[in-house]
């Protein structure tokens, strides 16, 4: 099934929002595509869209990164050149009721995940870590050089899995690792074949203001408007999903030059307020958001928002797509699948 002259990439969490954006690009580059992903918080209706879209086929397996056995058996499966590594949990509510699930699965499984590629020999890994640490730091634009901290378990575990990545690099200098400091992905493929699909209630902006638009909830809490921010309501810096996986094409051809350990922010380097989202949002569909003004959020920060000129020079990466583009491309999947890949499939 996989073209042998082609390199082949495992996707970890390939099924989820992210990752299945990744599997897109990565095939339509000509890349021979294993997933593995255990589905607790996803559809394999996504991995079936994704071949759909690029009528290429990739290697699904159904297994969970813990699982040492599964992952030391995909190396020994498929001539494995690089990991792109989305596996995770990452609602941060739910890392404070349930810290330890959220330890095993992103620490211990990420520790899993490079044990099985040491053994195989592979030692290219790009891993998904988050703007979470920059922590409560007013410092915006954030650079990489920022001070780092975590206010939750969710941020604790991004930022161990980054300070014993580095501790693996300094150790084994052949290892080729970029860390990727996502902002807000936001968006969907412009097909409107894949999204994001919260299982419950969304936590984050953009999927809760389309479930809005689509008449599942019937308004959205602004979390305080009492911010200092030009409008009172916070400021973040929202990426299209798009753009951000193809950071991360870019961020293994950085690797390709050499072995290092790279740490590069992917942002737009804009911030736009809650309102700001909220009118882009309605220009695009048309739909009126009713909004209410509620409690400013626990643990949120009045603004975070990247400086992506180490990106833009090193890895020769900019996003293209702006706010419209984002909420445009996020109410044609919400609108074409109003219940996620459970309509889908
Ligand atoms: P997602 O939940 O849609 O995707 C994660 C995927 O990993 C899911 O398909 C899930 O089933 C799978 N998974 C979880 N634990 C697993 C395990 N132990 N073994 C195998 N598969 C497992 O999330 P996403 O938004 O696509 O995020 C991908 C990565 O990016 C995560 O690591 C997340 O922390 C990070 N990130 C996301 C955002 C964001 O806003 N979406 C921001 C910053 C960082
Ligand atoms: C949140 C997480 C962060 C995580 C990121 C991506 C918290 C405290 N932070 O970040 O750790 O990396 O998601 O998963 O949960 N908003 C509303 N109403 C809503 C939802 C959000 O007003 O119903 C506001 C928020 O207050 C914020 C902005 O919209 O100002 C964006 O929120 P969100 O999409 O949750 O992202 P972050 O707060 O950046």
């Amino acid at each position: 099934m996989n073209d042998t002259n082609k390199p082949t990439i495992l996707v970890t969490g390939g099924a989820g929002y992210i990752g299945s954006h990744m599997c897109v690009e990565l095939l339509q580059s000509e890349f021979n595509v294993v997933v593995v992903d255990n589905l607790c918080n996803s559809s394999s209706a996504s991995v079936e869209a994704v071949q759909r879209i690029t009528q290429k086929p990739l290697t699904f397996v159904e297994g969970d990164i813990c699982d040492q056995n599964k992952l030391d058996e995909i190396f020994r499966s498929h001539p494995i050149e690089g990991v792109l590594h989305f596996a995770g949990l990452k609602a941060v509510g739910e890392s404070n009721e349930k810290p330890l699930a959220y330890y095993k699965n992103n620490i211990y499984g990420t520790m899993n995940l490079v044990e099985s590629m040491a053994r195989a020999g592979c030692k290219t890994l790009v891993f998904s870590s988050s703007a979470t640490v920059y922590g409560t730091s007013e410092n915006a634009p954030f650079n990489e050089t920022e001070p780092t901290s975590a206010t939750n378990p969710y941020g604790r575990t991004k930022l161990m899995v980054e300070q014993f990545l580095q501790d693996l690099h300094a150790s084994d200098p052949e290892w080729r690792i970029s860390l990727l400091r996502y902002f807000n992905p936001v968006g969907a493929h412009p097909s409107g074949e894949i999204g994001e699909d919260p299982n419950q209630i969304p936590n984050n902006l953009m999927p809760y203001i389309s479930q809005v638009a689509v008449g599942k909830l019937p308004h959205l809490n602004i979390f305080g408007d009492d911010y200092p921010t030009p409008d009172g309501t916070g400021v973040r810096d929202y990426v299209h999903v798009v753009d951000l996986v193809r950071g991360h094409l870019k961020a293994m051809e950085h690797l390709a030059d050499e072995p290092k350990l790279a740490i590069h922010n992917l942002g737009t380097g804009q911030g736009y307020s809650v309102l700001d989202v909220v009118h882009a949002f309605e220009k695009v569909s048309g739909v009126k958001i009713p909004y209410k003004i509620a409690e400013r959020r626990p643990g949120d920060v009045a603004q975070s928002f990247a400086d992506p000129a180490k990106a833009n020079e090193e890895l020769d990466w900019s996003a293209e797509y702006d706010l419209e583009r984002m909420c445009e491309d996020a109410w044609r999947w919400q609108h074409n699948f109003p219940d996620g890949f459970a309509k889908a499939s």
